[in-house]
């Protein structure tokens, strides 16, 4: 005959010590986590929320912001970087960037991809003018460009008001339509 009650009493012990285990587990690897999310989240987080920014480096105005807000909204940052790193291909873009540039950029847009070029201080390496066309339709500028045209960030008129941003220019061949 089977011991009935002698094998039931083995199985509770096998389920307490799977119990016992899974529990050390739990706390083991949550202690894990948290050690490592307040070294490489939290405190670095926190200190570098503490940098002074970099001399020279001026709070966004009310446009700028507005128009960091566009950059954000269309996606810019999926092609395009704002991080210039101390190797020798970046040097192009100027000095590497360090975390006072971004005191007044939260949260910062360092990007990823670079389809595009790092758009660090574009504003001084490219003309106002020259800007606004090639958002309007890149490849009026770049004939090879592959970046989407952004004309519904204009309005178009025949007639300039007071305070609107007027260009007047011809652009010469644009190749076919590719927005
Ligand atoms: C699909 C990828 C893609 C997206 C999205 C994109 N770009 Fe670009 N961008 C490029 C490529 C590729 C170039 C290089 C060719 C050219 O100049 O058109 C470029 C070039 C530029 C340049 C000229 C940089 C230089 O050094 O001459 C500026 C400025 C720029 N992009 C701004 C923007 C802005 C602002 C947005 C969002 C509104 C944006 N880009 C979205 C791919 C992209």
């Amino acid at each position: 005959m089977i011991d009935r009650p002698k094998h039931d009493e083995h199985d509770e012990h096998d389920t307490r010590s799977v119990m016992q285990n899974l529990t050390s587990f739990t706390i083991v690897s949550g202690a894990i986590f948290a050690v490592y999310a307040i070294g490489m989240a939290i405190v670095p987080g926190a200190v570098l929320s503490r940098t002074p920014p970099t001399p020279g480096t001026v709070a966004l105005s009310t446009q700028a912001q507005r128009g960091r807000n566009v950059y954000i909204g269309e996606g810019c940052a999926y092609c395009h970087t704002q991080q210039v790193r101390p190797l020798a291909q970046d040097r192009v873009w100027g000095r590497p960037s360090v975390p006072g540039d971004f005191a007044y950029a939260t949260p910062e847009l360092l990007g990823t991809e670079r389809t595009g070029p790092d758009l660090t201080n574009v504003g001084a390496r490219q003309a106002d003018l020259w800007n606004e066309i090639h958002l309007y339709q890149p490849r009026s500028l770049i004939s090879q460009s592959i970046m989407p045209s952004y004309k519904w960030l204009f309005v178009t008129k025949s007639r300039a008001e007071r305070g609107d941003v007027s260009y007047r220019f011809r652009l010469r061949s644009l190749p076919p339509e590719r927005s």
